[in-house]
């Protein structure tokens, strides 16, 4: 029985250990989520498959050798040329389109330069995001504000993003979502205290590419509702999640539906017993993970 268990647990977690290079970045997540090891190692296999996807490789070289430079003290001087005059590029780096502003103790969104396509601001005490945040700032594709201490979003915050694709307001104190640009591949809302009342019925339903939704470790009390057929990975763990229904993933009224893109749930560590509702995940090839008796 015991090697039985074993075997398992390796076909389960073999796939998961690749071994990539742990670019700074993943270092850095790992070590302060020292914890929540597992999780992580999935969340940045995740990213790792989206950036190695194709066209993101380059950017991920670069990114990957700024974040070197900015460690290297005496190179800050370098990324001059193009916004001299902004004191966020003397604070932050900018460097082709991308502003790094991490760990610098700022509380608010700096004034960004106008062709900014990529903003990191991770682990600063933000609280607070508006729409006048990133009004003139058209081009923004990227945003991380992971490890902050935001509480309010604007609702039209993003609306105006129509080039966003990844947003993440991971650890941060949100209790609601704000409106969501349709244009998303990535929402990343982890580890915060969202409630199922602080996500409206729609916020999902116009996504129609995202990929990667991470909710995992809220107080959602059940699944949100109207989830985009183009879903690939579903992270609902550690909520307050206590039943879903036959539609809330599939269609009740329609069994041949089949949701093909979708290859992992994650509804461990909620109070809801999976076994109890058999048709409710008819129409998913692999079942979520989570328990079942
Ligand atoms: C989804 O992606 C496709 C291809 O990149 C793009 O043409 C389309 O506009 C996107 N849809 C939305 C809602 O952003
Ligand atoms: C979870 O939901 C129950 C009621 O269903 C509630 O009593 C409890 O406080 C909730 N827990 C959290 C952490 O929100
Ligand atoms: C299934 O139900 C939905 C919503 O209740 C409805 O829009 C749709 O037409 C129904 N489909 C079939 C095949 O009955």
């Amino acid at each position: 029985m015991k090697t039985l268990k074993s075997i398992l647990l390796l076909l389960l977690f073999v796939p998961l250990i690749k071994p990539a290079p742990p670019t700074q970045q993943d270092l850095r997540t790992i070590s302060d989520y020292g914890t929540d090891n597992f999780e992580e190692t999935l969340y940045s296999h995740d990213y790792e498959d989206k950036y190695l996807d194709g066209k993101n490789i380059k950017e991920r070289e670069l990114n990957e050798k700024t974040l070197q430079l900015q460690k290297d003290e005496s190179v800050t001087l370098l990324p001059k040329k193009e916004n001299e005059e902004m004191p966020t590029c003397l604070l932050c780096v900018c460097l082709l389109g991308s502003v790094y502003c991490e760990e610098v103790d700022i509380d608010v969104v700096p004034p960004l330069p106008k062709e900014s396509s990529y903003l990191y601001a991770r682990f600063n005490r933000i609280t607070k995001l508006t729409a006048k945040d990133f009004a003139d700032i058209p081009n923004l594709r990227r945003l991380d504000f992971t490890g902050n201490l935001i509480k309010d979003i604007e609702d039209s915050t993003f609306s105006k993003l129509s080039l966003l694709e990844e947003l993440s307001l991971a650890d941060n104190q949100l209790m609601k979502l704000p409106v969501l640009p349709s244009t998303l591949t990535l929402f990343n809302a982890k580890d915060n205290k969202i409630k199922s009342r602080g996500i409206k019925a729609n916020t999902f339903k116009k996504l129609s590419n995202l990929t990667y939704l991470y909710l995992d470790h809220n107080e959602l009390e059940s699944v949100p509702l109207n989830l985009p057929e183009s879903l690939r990975v579903i992270h609902l763990q550690f909520n307050n999640i206590t039943s879903i229904t036959d539609d809330t993933f599939c269609k009740a009224n329609d069994t041949r539906y089949i949701r093909d893109r979708v290859e992992e749930i994650r509804l461990e560590g909620n109070p809801i017993i999976l076994g109890a509702y058999p048709n409710s995940f008819i129409c998913l090839k692999r079942l979520p993970i989570g328990a079942y008796i």
